[in-house]
């Protein structure tokens, strides 16, 4: 399970509520594939991609309205997370005839939101304070 503790608040909040809605997904699922409940995961993580790109596209635009100047390089991290998506949803699908997918696919979650999400988004962390 995941949980956001404050160090890894951007103390912003319409981009902190989306991360914890993100981190509360994730843990759903885990929840699910724990207790051996696989057949509704493909739905689930579409929804959790579906969700993060949503949160990708108004963290764009934020980043934008404040002039953060790396937004471009922000931008391209978001996109390079494509491939990412992909394999969390071929993992969804092979995920009630596979115990491996189920692993692979926790695992591909978390690092995904603690590392790709909300670790590298503590690089606008400063900026946004001071706009
Ligand atoms: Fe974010
Ligand atoms: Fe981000």
């Amino acid at each position: 399970m995941v949980e956001l503790t404050s160090s890894f608040e951007l103390e912003f909040d319409a981009l902190d509520q989306d991360h914890q809605k993100m981190v509360d997904q994730v843990n759903a699922i885990i929840k699910k594939i724990d207790a051996g409940n696989t057949d509704d995961c493909k739905a689930l993580v579409a929804d959790f991609v579906a969700l993060s790109k949503r949160h990708f596209a108004r963290e764009e635009a934020l980043l934008v309205s404040v002039h953060y100047p790396d937004v471009e390089k922000h931008r391209k991290h978001h996109l390079d997370l494509n491939d990412k998506f992909d394999h969390m949803l071929e993992f969804a699908k092979m995920a009630p005839e596979n115990d491996m997918a189920c692993e692979s696919l926790k695992k591909e979650l978390v690092y995904f939101i603690m590392d790709d999400v909300i670790t590298a988004d503590l690089e606008f962390k400063d900026f946004l304070s001071q706009t």
